[in-house]
């Protein structure tokens, strides 16, 4: 049997807790999740791209079932490549879900054998996006309740 292999992807500019929270459920549903950081050129990043996997690394290095990736490929090439069926998508808010099913509907028709999976962000984490949390870290805001405690590092060492 062949391995269910999911694709989570994003910007994680940088990861926060309701990123992670989704990759913990998600983990649970697949034998392996890719977590795949995209190279893109359109959002300008804090963190590059190595910043960003490493980041991700060292707050899932737990979780066995979980790889760390960058792509800088359309997702459904990328997804071809790792041989993967699946993509998982959190979904915060109605708001996201104009954005997803266009997102969703356009991978669809690229390769109509990927699925998209939504999950429904935990309430906990629905306001929350990296840019509050860059936002807030420039500010000297406390971040400790919204990322890890290795991304509040991270963002007090790019802010001071
Ligand atoms: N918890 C907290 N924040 C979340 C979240 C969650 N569960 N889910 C999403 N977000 C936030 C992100 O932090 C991000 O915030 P920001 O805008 O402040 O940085 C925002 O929601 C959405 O970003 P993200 O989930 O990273 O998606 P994206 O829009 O940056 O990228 C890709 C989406 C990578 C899936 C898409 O652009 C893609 O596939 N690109 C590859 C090229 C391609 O194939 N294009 C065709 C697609 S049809």
């Amino acid at each position: 049997m062949s391995l269910r292999i999911a694709v989570y992807p994003g910007s994680f500019d940088p990861v926060t807790c309701g990123h992670l929270d989704i990759i913990h459920r998600a983990a649970k549903q697949f034998d392996k999740l890719i977590v795949a950081v995209l190279n893109n050129t359109a959002k300008n990043a804090l963190f590059t791209l190595e910043e960003r996997q490493q980041l991700l690394r060292q707050v899932t290095g737990h979780l066995p079932n979980v790889e760390v990736d960058g792509f800088r490929d359309l997702l459904v090439n990328y997804m071809t490549h790792k041989k993967a069926h699946v993509i998982v998508r959190g979904l915060r808010a109605v708001s996201d879900f104009e954005y997803e099913l266009q997102m969703a509907s356009a991978n669809q028709k690229l390769n109509p054998d990927v699925e998209t999976f939504f999950m429904m962000t935990n309430p906990k984490y629905s306001y929350l996006s990296s840019s509050i949390v860059k936002e807030l870290a420039k500010f000297h805001g406390d971040v400790s309740d919204f990322v890890p405690d290795e991304v509040a590092e991270a963002l007090r060492g790019k802010f001071g």
